[in-house]
């Protein structure tokens, strides 16, 4: 099997198996592509069929010897599995083949480690490297390597590490704490925006949907896009101007991808976090990903882990230019709200359809005014800290908090709806906020 090969790299044999008794199979396509994206050299795709893994090799004895032949024959530095590898049987791997062997989650991290731009995206890929190696200290031929850099082996603070457990978990406090800091100034940021009523669109979709590309486009702004995979790993914010609305913060975000180990969620989790924090959600989707379905739907399901699942969302259905006889428009719900537009971000074509689109969606009513809360309704109170739409707290001297808040009345109703709160139950101060159809349509 051939592939386009890098000027240079590590040669690289892959493996990827199909595995009945899994439901979820990684693209081999895919997968290939990860490996050239972290500058490896695929000389080999060895596939097959198992019931399950192999406890000791996760392959069967008559693939560990074809592996074993391959990487003498291609002299290969590296084998690669499409699958998550226990620490075992990556060390039983390495002993049997003499050489370095990765697993899915070592190759995404690299791609990670190379991707990151910003002090927090280093950090986090920091992190994720140090719980994924705490686990494989021990190894027998990758030890005299390790030095040296290459897929898998590289990321900050790499050559400290060896062996030592309590200097990593000493590492891993203080990362954590760094990122923790971090974090804070920048949920500070986000409330500053709240407060200046500034809406903010995240950018989401699967890894080379086209986000960048769509953001650039959008904002001028010249963020790294390149036709690799995670070619953003960091959240990038701009301003921009739209009709209507006024300024609004244009969020792009990290690209998804399937069956991304939960660990890596996990340490991802911020990245993705502005994303739970806005008003709107763009989901970017490449029309001519043969995958396209599985793409939404694995898309969707990382929403839902970070809690973003219930925001408003409109998809963009990109790279319409690669679709014959397709003109540029947006789909619409029975209420005429758009759902979806569907353009092209590398030719601008219905770009000015998504403008349209955003400032409809964003130019909902608001909901502002100073909400009296009493013991009973605490988990209320909570809910509104957690939507950051708390601007202001008083006590009163009735034993009432009271709350400033300002939210769109579709976040506001569903909010209220979700927690079985009637409107008539709500104490306000002064006049309390006019709710249309919205709440009808939340409450019925
Ligand atoms: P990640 O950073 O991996 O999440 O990718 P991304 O979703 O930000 O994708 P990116 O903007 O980097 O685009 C991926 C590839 O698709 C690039 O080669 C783009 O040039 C290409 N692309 C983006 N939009 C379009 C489009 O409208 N039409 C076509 N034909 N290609 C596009």
């Amino acid at each position: 099997m051939f592939f386009d090969r890098p000027e240079s790299g590590e040669l690289a044999i892959l493996v990827h198996l199909d595995l009945s008794h899994s439901h979820t199979s990684d693209d081999p396509r895919e997968f290939e592509e990860l490996v050239l994206s972290a500058g490896g050299d695929p000389v080999e795709l060895v596939t097959g069929q198992r019931a399950r893994p192999d406890a000791k090799y996760f392959v069967g004895t008559g693939k560990v010897e074809e592996l074993q032949e391959l990487v003498r024959l291609h002299s290969a530095q590296l084998v690669i599995f499409n699958h998550t590898l226990s620490p075992s049987q990556e060390r039983n791997l390495e002993k049997t083949l003499e050489c370095r062997v990765l697993d899915r989650t070592g190759l995404i991290l690299d791609i990670f480690a190379q991707r990151a731009r910003t002090h927090e995206g280093k950090l986090q890929v920091e992190l994720a490297q140090l719980h994924h190696m705490s686990t494989r200290l021990i190894r027998g031929w990758t030890h005299l390597e390790r030095q040296k850099g290459g897929i898998g082996m590289r990321g900050p603070g790499e050559t400290q590490l060896e062996t030592d457990r309590r200097l990593l978990s000493v590492r891993i406090k203080s990362i954590e704490s760094r990122l923790e800091k971090v974090r804070k100034q920048r949920d500070q940021g986000r409330r500053s925006r709240v407060r200046a009523s500034t809406p903010t669109v995240s950018l989401v979709g699967y890894t080379n949907a086209g986000k960048s590309t769509l953001f650039n486009r959008l904002t001028n702004a010249d963020v790294y896009v390149e036709d690799q995979l995670f070619a953003t790993l960091d959240p990038t914010m701009r301003r921009i101007e739209l009709a209507n609305i006024g300024p609004t913060v244009l969020a792009d975000t990290v690209g998804f991808i399937s069956h991304l180990p939960h660990r890596l969620v996990e340490a991802f989790r911020a990245t993705l976090e502005e994303a739970a924090h806005s008003n709107l959600l763009l989901h970017v989707i490449d029309v001519a990903a043969d995958d396209r379905q599985t793409n939404i739907e694995q898309v969707e399901i990382v929403l839902d882990e970070i809690n973003a699942g219930e925001l408003p969302q409109l998809k963009v259905y990109n790279k319409l230019d690669l679709l014959p006889d397709q003109q540029p428009r947006i789909d619409r719900d029975e209420a005429g709200q758009p759902i979806a537009v569907w353009l092209s971000a590398q030719s601008g074509l219905g770009l000015d359809l998504l403008l349209q689109a955003l400032s409809e969606c964003l130019g909902q009513k608001m909901v502002s005014g100073q909400l009296l809360l009493n013991s009973e309704m605490g988990r209320l109170r909570g809910k509104l800290y957690e939507l950051s739409v708390v601007d202001q707290e008083a006590f009163t001297d009735e034993g009432q908090y009271e709350l400033s808040i300002s939210m769109t009345e579709v976040e506001f109703c569903r909010l209220i709806s979700a927690e079985s709160i009637e409107l008539k139950d709500l104490e306000w101060r002064g006049v309390a906020p006019r709710l249309g159809k919205e709440l009808e349509h939340w409450q019925h």
